[in-house]
């Protein structure tokens, strides 16, 4: 069983200290393999909002893997925005912007989605979907593969059109030739579970998706802030959403899905 911690929009220049701390100390006793971090680690791409993005990451004791987000690259700064759009990204947190981690048991591969031309939405591109391919393809089967990004490929319940991800459609034809079971992104600040085929009607195998809300930021959108533990086997996947009460996180969601053949059915809601 392997216990992945997916966090998201931490947003900092906008982070709630006391909620930092609830965060770190909720990680501590999760105890993740890998701790999964989709995007939008600033507010505004600051040098500082960056220097502590970094501080809060190295003090997280598990391995981690971090994809920007479009809050990564700077929105007024033309001329770093298209020029050198992650170049504090690459500096503070990672020189990665597609990171790979692998164990045994589970790959887990970040694609970054952000983009300087279109700087709100994401997308994926051509070179990327070759990337998933080359990196996943090979894996046997018993081992679980996630992707992470940013940028949604599915829309949260009640609300059908929202921008997805650019290329979403090319990217889950080969998620699903490869056998990947789970998608993490964030950037809608919404937390919520779902089978990416009850959008793509042209993908056939099950494909779960887990969105998280925004951890720390203070710019919650009628949502607490929150976080999702996701267990992973090859036959069961749990998804548990952690929610920030004013005190400290704690379950607030749990769904369960049991593999059926190329289906993820359901097991039960909580
Ligand atoms: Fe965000
Ligand atoms: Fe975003």
């Amino acid at each position: 069983m392997i216990t992945l911690a997916h966090i998201s929009d931490l947003h900092f220049g906008t982070e709630s200290p006391e909620v930092v701390e609830g965060l770190l100390e909720d990680l501590v006793s999760v105890e993740p393999t890998l701790v999964a971090v989709s995007g939008d680690l600033t507010q505004r791409a600051r040098r500082k909002e960056f220097m502590a993005a970094r501080l809060f990451l190295d003090r997280i004791p598990f391995p981690r893997l971090v994809v920007p987000g479009n809050h990564d690259i700077p929105l007024f700064d033309l001329l770093t925005r298209f020029a050198r759009p992650l170049a504090r990204f690459r500096r503070y947190i990672d020189e990665d912007v597609d990171p790979f981690f692998s164990t045994d048991a589970v790959a887990v591969l970040g694609m970054n989605t952000a983009r300087s031309n279109t700087w709100k939405d994401g997308r994926i591109s051509l070179a990327q979907i070759d990337g998933l391919r080359r990196r996943l393809g090979p894996l046997p089967p018993h081992v679980s593969k996630v992707l992470v990004t940013h940028h949604p490929f599915l829309p949260p319940p009640g609300d059908p059109s929202p921008p997805l991800v650019g290329r979403a459609s090319e990217a889950l034809q080969a998620a699903e030739a490869c056998g990947v079971d789970l998608v993490l992104a964030g950037h809608l600040h919404r937390g919520y579970t779902g089978d990416i085929r009850t959008h793509h009607v042209d993908i056939r195998r099950g494909i779960l998706v887990a969105q998280a809300g925004t951890a720390v930021s203070r710019r919650v959108r009628n949502e607490a802030n929150g976080y999702n533990v996701l267990q992973l086997s090859p036959l069961r996947l749990a998804f548990s959403l952690r929610s920030w009460d004013g005190r400290g996180f704690h379950e607030a969601r749990f769904v369960e899905y049991v593999k059926s053949g190329s289906e993820w059915r359901s097991g039960g809601s909580g």
